[in-house]
């Protein structure tokens, strides 16, 4: 018989797993409402055309990563790498902005990006994320960058570096991108395949190719940093002294410049020193030109999003991992064919009342059945045999004390919830 794999890039995320998911999912609610930001629903499948615009042409996550097909109506369109573009798109089109106050959302869903699976690295991975729009204000990038922060620690996760950027806007960056071509143009057939179809086009990329930038020339190259225009640079002043007045420690990496195309000013990496190579587990920074490139009027936005597989990556290098206990109240246990049809009725009635209550529907040997109530952990075994049914009782063993007791078989609700309350 054929037997099939779930395709390369992919996970299956198995009940054992999923309380740390869960759990995840759970404090990022918490958090994200705590600093009163929304949740956003968006397809996960959008026109190919938003993430050519949003993310941009000459990357990498639209040049190699896009899972991309024609629909049967011949429309081109895209698994969503990523969330930002999505989430601009129903801003716009939604008319967000019409409501002159400062959005702000946050979303969790599963990105697609055929790219080389690796650990930490998958082609089908889950992002928590926040975007703001409608703000240029410092104060937000700030809020932006501090609830990344407070939600990594929150999360168990202390040992992180928070990289920190500007790469300026279109004014500060094309005269850059002047000097920049004229400092690489000598060694320009020394780089990387990659890094010459991005000469001229996306040239400050090239400064975080992670082939070329040990080159003495790329390393030399002057820093966007270093060349920001009044604007810019008293922006990303102004983020930093909030970043200091709250406490948040960076460092700046002057060649950080974020593998997609929107970014504009702030731009942000935290990055975990212990689960290797693919080390960046959030990212993010401002995007002032995406909202208008998007069909949108000329509204300023920021954000960030983080991986949970990388995340969860983390917390277990840390030490911080949390598994899901196969655990119920009650097992129902019951010896011979009036015992197993009462057995059916006392499990809805357990359950109905809110105990949760499992039989074995494997085994028929009482030692086997008794062996599941272990392994689940089950406080409670209700014990029907064939003379309990005809006397409407059942026996009750507490498998903590090993005591029994035998009682009417309509009391039996009532006397567990009163010794489950009790319990928990
Ligand atoms: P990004 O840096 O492309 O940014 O991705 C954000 C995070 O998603 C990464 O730091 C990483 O944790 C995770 N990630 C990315 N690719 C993969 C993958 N193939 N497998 C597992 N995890 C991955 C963005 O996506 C931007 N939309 C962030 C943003 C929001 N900027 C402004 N707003």
């Amino acid at each position: 018989m054929a037997q099939f794999a779930k395709p390369r890039g992919t996970a299956d995320i198995l009940p054992d797993q999923v309380l740390e998911w869960r759990a995840i999912e759970d404090e990022a609610r918490r958090l994200f409402a705590t600093y009163h930001y929304r949740e956003i629903r968006t397809p996960i499948f959008e026109h190919t055309e938003v993430f050519q615009r949003g993310v941009g042409d000459t990357t990498d996550i639209v040049q190699k990563e896009m899972y991309t097909f024609m629909d049967r109506g011949d429309r081109s369109l895209t698994l969503r790498p990523e969330g930002t573009a999505g989430v601009v798109r129903a801003y716009v089109e939604e008319k967000q902005y019409g409501n002159t106050n400062t959005q702000k959302y946050f979303y969790f869903g599963p990105m697609f990006r055929y790219e080389k699976p690796q650990a930490g690295r998958f082609r089908q991975f889950y992002q928590y994320g926040v975007e703001v729009m409608g703000s240029n204000d410092p104060r937000v990038d700030a809020e932006v960058i501090g609830l990344a922060d407070h939600f990594l620690r929150q999360m168990g996760i202390e040992s992180f570096e928070l990289h920190l950027n500007s790469v300026g806007c279109p004014i500060c960056r094309a005269s850059h991108k002047q000097q920049l071509i004229k400092h690489l143009e000598p060694v320009r057939d020394q780089l990387c395949k990659d890094c010459q179809s991005r000469f001229g086009k996306n040239t400050l990329r090239i400064l975080d190719c992670k082939i070329d930038h040990n080159h003495p020339v790329v390393a030399s190259a002057p820093a966007i940093t270093d060349a920001l225009c009044a604007d810019c640079a008293h922006q990303f002043n102004e983020v930093k002294a909030y970043l200091d007045l709250m406490g948040i420690s960076y460092q700046i990496d002057k060649t950080m410049v974020r593998g997609l195309d929107y970014y504009t000013q702030t731009a942000f990496e935290f990055v975990e020193g212990s689960i290797g190579a693919v080390s960046t587990i959030l990212g993010g920074g401002r995007y002032n030109g995406l909202i208008e490139m998007l069909g949108g009027p000329d509204l300023p936005g920021i954000g960030f999003a983080g991986g949970v597989e990388r995340l969860l990556l983390a917390r277990s290098a840390q030490g911080v991992t949390k598994q899901e206990p196969d655990q119920i109240d009650v097992l129902v246990v019951a010896m011979g064919d009036q015992a197993i049809k009462t057995s059916v009725q006392i499990l809805h009635e357990l359950r109905k009342s809110g105990i949760s209550a499992d039989a074995d529907y494997s085994a028929h040997s009482l030692k086997a059945q008794f062996k599941l109530a272990d392994r689940l952990h089950a406080r409670y075994v209700v014990l029907l045999g064939e003379d309990e049914v005809s006397a409407h009782q059942v026996s009750v063993r507490n498998l903590d004390t090993r005591e029994q007791e035998l009682m009417e078989q309509a009391n039996l609700v009532d006397y567990l919830h009163v010794r489950l309350t009790n319990l928990s």
